[in-house]
């Protein structure tokens, strides 16, 4: 669905996709559209399906951007980048995790190689006539990305957060205090007024956005006073 001129949401709805757990998906339509986390693996011809009811191209995606490796998110990307003839990119330290000990949650589809991702590192990242900046936001896992599209107000977190609560740090490559520095670190982005959470509705509104760092803030603070559960 359209969000918003050029911004196009695909919630995580297992009534409306086929397959498991899926990621909520993101395309930035442009002179090259950008698609983020595609979801997993039996989503895809779902997903082709709503872009293309929304009027968007397929084979106009030049680049799929991962906010991370969990298949939930991944799993859709080999098939997604063949079918559109897209690039697919993580972060460096994503792409090194996902080979290393990340591989546990290798289990989508043919294997990927690791020379045919591109490798993204923190600072302003230059897309389909669009200026974005990308920031490493680790703690759910080490290469974490998070995309900024200062133009639009957007913010696409990934599984860094969500509205109310923030993202696991109790899996493999997790770090609760990188997840900390991380929350520390996004909540000082200036204008922002729509966040895309990996899962979960979108927040929208500069007063929603603050919100619910606020709520987050609550959250770390508890965790940190050792009084949250579990
Ligand atoms: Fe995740």
């Amino acid at each position: 669905m359209k969000l918003a001129d050029d911004i196009y949401f695909y919630p995580d709805d297992p009534s409306r996709d086929a397959g498991g757990l899926n990621a909520c998906a993101v395309v930035i339509d442009g002179e090259q559209s950008l698609m983020i986390d595609p979801g997993c693996a039996s989503r895809m011809p779902a997903l082709l399906r709503r872009i293309t009811d929304d009027g968007l191209d397929p084979a106009n995606i030049g680049l799929v951007l991962f906010t991370h490796s969990h298949p939930d998110h991944l799993g859709a990307g080999r098939a997604l980048c063949e079918h559109c003839g897209a690039i697919p990119a993580m972060h460096g330290r994503e792409i090194a995790f996902y080979f290393g000990a990340g591989s546990v949650y290798r289990s989508c589809g043919r294997p990927w190689a690791q020379e045919e991702f591109t490798a993204l590192e923190e600072g302003e990242f230059r897309f389909g006539g669009r200026c974005f900046h990308i920031y490493l936001t680790p703690g759910h896992t080490p290469g974490s990305l998070t995309l900024h599209w200062p133009d639009a107000k957007l913010l696409a977190v990934g599984d860094v957060y969500f509205a109310g609560t923030f993202g696991a740090t109790d899996l493999t490559g997790g770090s609760e205090p990188d997840m900390f520095r991380t929350l520390e670190k996004l909540e000082q982005l200036p204008d922002v007024e729509l966040v895309l959470c990996g899962h979960g509705p979108e927040i929208a509104g500069r007063e929603a956005v603050e919100e619910n760092y606020r709520a987050l803030a609550r959250e770390v603070a508890m965790k940190k006073a050792g009084v949250w559960p579990g």
